[in-house]
């Protein structure tokens, strides 16, 4: 059994290190990709506030494919460039969204999400796929959520590109 215990009085850096901390633990060891980004993505929906989605999408030949997530049942497959996911895929560049309904071509997996935050996963010089947040809060991103999620990506990206 795995307890991971968030403490909620911890401030949003400190939470970002404690999930860091929590995700490096738990990939460990263990070298397959998609196992590893199925913890991750539990452990980012217990430690993380207002989150409606978050997950992977695995760059698979040329496209996103849906990779291990919690929250709704979503979209499969994304072409590179396309909505929040595939332009941080295409560009290699986290994409903070205050407002999704502000973004072109934003794709809608759940009506609940108003922001989102969308990080590469590069290993070698080669891209995995991107780690997907969604958020029912307008705004709930910032760059220290960025940074911290960034952070989570370069560390675990040897272990999530198995
Ligand atoms: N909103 C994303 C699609 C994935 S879902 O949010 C899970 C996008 O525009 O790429």
């Amino acid at each position: 059994m795995y307890d991971f215990a968030p403490d909620s009085a911890l401030s949003k850096a400190e939470l970002h290190g404690e999930l860091l901390s929590a995700a490096d633990a738990i990939t460990a060891g263990e070298s397959d990709g998609v196992a590893n980004m199925a913890n991750v993505a539990a452990l980012i929906w217990q430690f993380l506030p207002d989150l409606n989605w978050a997950g992977f999408y695995r760059l698979v030949g040329d496209e996103l494919v849906l990779g291990p997530f919690q929250g709704k049942a979503a979209c499969i497959r994304i072409a590179l460039g396309k909505g929040v996911c595939g332009t941080a895929a295409a560009t290699r560049e986290t994409q903070v969204v205050a407002d999704v309904h502000a973004f072109p071509g934003h794709i809608a997996c759940d009506a609940a999400s108003a922001s989102e935050v969308v990080v590469p996963i590069v290993h070698d010089g080669r891209l995995i796929g991107v780690l997907d947040l969604d958020s029912p809060v307008t705004g709930r991103f910032d760059q220290q959520d960025a940074a911290g999620l960034e952070a989570l990506c370069a560390v675990l990206a040897p272990a999530l590109a198995a």
